[in-house]
């Protein structure tokens, strides 16, 4: 398990210079006008999911690559904490976070690993994460909700967002993997392939785990590309 975690990392730390040409559906992941506007769309929604949460004092971004949602935050969140395990991530993040004029001075960036991470207690409003709960293992997903669950102020929210199944959101040249499979082979643009972690969680599964977790949940789809669930501390 610790190799496969460190080569899943290894593939994001591989993958940082040409990671937004998935998000920007360019190159491989250009799935033609139709799909990729369907894509935009769909990223506008989800983000209004995020929107609709009202400014939020102090932010921890989970797993924050490079920064595609940051920036949003940043503007949502009087402070912000964003964190990631790869520092090629976290130079994109920091020089992107660079050209909004936004004031750097109330954010955070931070290198850690998010399997060793520790917590602070009580000491955030809001965790976001996008498109990181699927890579975690679900042997690791009990004891990673309960330090998402640490870190909330009482009244604080955790907002998911991630994947749904759905072919037209990887490359085309990704196999997307059966139901039955948590594994996915991804490549690289220069064709070096990696084996990582890709959870794809419907609505009620992940639902009942943020109840388990003890949040009242809400979870919400988009039509083909996205999940997003808000989870309220008590
Ligand atoms: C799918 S990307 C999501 C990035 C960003 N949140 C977004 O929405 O584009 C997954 C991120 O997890 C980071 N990551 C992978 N393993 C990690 C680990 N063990 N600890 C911290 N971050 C990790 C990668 O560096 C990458 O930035």
């Amino acid at each position: 398990m610790e190799d496969f975690l460190a080569s899943q990392l290894e593939y994001y730390r591989q993958r940082a210079a040409e990671y937004d040409q998935w998000f920007l559906r360019q190159g491989r992941y250009d799935r033609g006008d139709e799909w990729n506007r369907r894509w935009f769309s769909e990223v506008d929604e989800a983000r209004t999911h995020l929107v609709e949460l009202g400014s939020v004092d102090h932010c921890l971004e989970l797993a924050c690559g490079t920064g595609l949602w940051t920036e949003r935050l940043a503007r949502q969140c009087k402070k912000l904490t964003a964190i990631d395990g790869a520092s090629e991530m976290l130079k994109i993040c920091r020089a992107r976070l660079g050209e909004t004029g936004l004031d750097l001075s109330q954010i955070q960036f931070v290198e850690d690993d998010l399997f060793e991470w520790e917590p602070s207690h009580e000491a955030h409003d809001l965790v976001f994460m996008s498109f990181w709960l699927s890579h975690v293992p679900p042997v690791r997903l009990d004891e990673f909700l309960q330090k998402v669950y640490a870190t909330l102020k009482p009244g604080g929210r955790v907002f998911i967002l991630d994947s749904r199944r759905s072919p037209q959101s990887t490359a085309d040249d990704h196999v997307l993997p059966s139901e039955y499979e948590s594994s996915a082979v991804r490549k690289l643009n220069d064709g070096r392939e990696y084996t990582i972690l890709k959870l794809f969680y419907d609505p009620n599964t992940l639902r009942e785990l943020l109840n388990e977790a003890g949040f009242a949940s809400q979870v919400r789809v988009t039509n083909n590309f996205f999940i997003t669930a808000v989870g309220k501390k008590p």
